[in-house]
């Protein structure tokens, strides 16, 4: 059975910053309050023309850069997204365009912050059962599009930004090791969006009770939260035979500094086992994982050999982990530069788009 190595990451965030005191400006809230009570200093905010598949594009060029791989190589590309550009097409049809990975299946996967859990799981599965050699995972979100900027309870939280990781087949051990994945429904409604589903499509009144919006009982979920990092940590570990003590680092969803402090706690660990950087991206949902594990490898904290735990927790609700080994790159001959696809993917999009646009017209003439 092949093994499923990470061998390419890569992350983008929109360059506007928005400090904790740019906030005090707009609600009534100040930087020592946000800071002492979720760790977060400032967070990224997209421009009017940022959405998830942009973010996602850049941070997946530099992933194949690392990984050495063409867009053309990936079978599969996994979107995971709190915020879809559309209910469809799905973001990762779009990033798939954009790549042009003329051979890739694309779908989203929508498990609010653990989705870049579930979907690395995901990713990684389909390689180890052998039917497929190439994944793509992007974690993006331009969640700020989604939050009443009049609710301090969560404008102060979210930032938005992308990260990607590149899974490749491999015959040496290594790679994703075990995961875990779990849900309580029950739940749902202590963080959501409610409206601009099926169940309560967009209407002059949803939009009047700002139900487009993030809500959140932020205690409940913050309790929720404590309870389930240690003891998601602890089962994906023992579903690989490992102890905690051969872990170098655990990377968890960044949401709250507290969240990670009681995690730390529960698991007996120091602080500085834990890669942070909640301080400058706040809650980037899905990216969150990706983007610190990012900045870690490029600082040189993760190295190959490490054993990483990646745990987290979400809407739904949601919350998982996974075990995995750190490798880095598969050493292969050549150097592919994927940023010379991104005009190919242009060209290739364009192309695909007026040739459907002249059959449309000749099969109007035929009907
Ligand atoms: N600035 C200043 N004061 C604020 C504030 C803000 N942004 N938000 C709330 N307060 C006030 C409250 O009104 C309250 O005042 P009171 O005591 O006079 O009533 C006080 O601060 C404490 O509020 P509380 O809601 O108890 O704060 P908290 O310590 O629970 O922190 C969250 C609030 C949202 C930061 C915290 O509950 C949290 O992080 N929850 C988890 C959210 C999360 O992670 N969501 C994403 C999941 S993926």
């Amino acid at each position: 059975m092949p093994y499923a190595h990470i061998t390419g990451w890569g992350m983008a965030v929109p360059e506007g910053v928005l400090t904790n005191d740019d906030l005090a400006k707009i609600v009534d809230t100040n930087d020592a309050w946000i800071r002492e009570r979720t760790g977060i200093r400032e967070r990224h905010i997209a421009k009017e023309n940022e959405f998830p598949s942009t973010l996602g594009v850049e941070a997946a060029f530099k992933a194949l850069k690392v990984a050495n791989v063409r867009p053309t190589e990936i079978d599969l590309i996994i979107c995971t997204t709190s915020s879809p550009e559309y209910l469809f097409p799905a973001t990762a049809c779009l990033i798939q365009d954009q790549l042009g990975a003329t051979k890739a299946g694309a779908f989203d996967l929508l498990a609010a912050c653990t989705g870049f859990i579930y979907a690395l799981n995901m990713a990684a599965q389909a390689i180890r059962s052998g039917s497929i050699k190439t994944a793509l995972v992007v974690g993006s979100e331009t969640l700020s599009r989604f939050i009443d900027w009049k609710d301090r309870g969560t404008c102060i939280l979210f930032g938005d930004g992308a990260g990607a990781f590149v899974l490749q087949a491999s015959d040496q051990p290594g790679g994703v090791l075990s995961a875990v994945m779990h849900s309580d429904g029950s739940g749902g409604d202590s963080l959501s969006i409610p409206a601009g589903g099926s169940r309560q499509p967009a209407t002059e009144s949803t939009v009047h009770a700002n139900k487009h919006y993030i809500q959140m009982d932020g205690k409940e979920v913050f309790r929720f939260a404590t309870r389930v990092m240690a003891s998601a940590t602890q089962e994906a570990l023992d579903a690989a035979g490992l102890t905690v003590d051969q872990i170098k680092w655990i990377i968890p969803h960044q949401a709250n500094i507290r969240i990670i402090d009681a995690a730390a706690r529960g698991l007996k660990l120091p602080m500085e086992r834990f890669i942070v950087n909640i301080d400058r991206y706040g809650n980037t949902s899905t990216a969150s994982i990706p983007i610190a594990m990012v900045e870690a490898i490029e600082k040189g904290q993760i190295k190959p050999g490490d054993k990483l735990v990646l745990v987290g927790f979400g809407a739904g609700l949601t919350w998982g982990a996974l075990t995995a080994e750190w490798t880095g790159p598969i050493p292969s001959k050549g150097h592919i530069r994927p940023e010379q696809y991104r005009l190919f993917g242009r060209l290739r999009s364009f192309v695909r788009r007026a040739i459907r646009f002249i059959e449309g017209l000749l099969y109007r003439r035929e009907l």
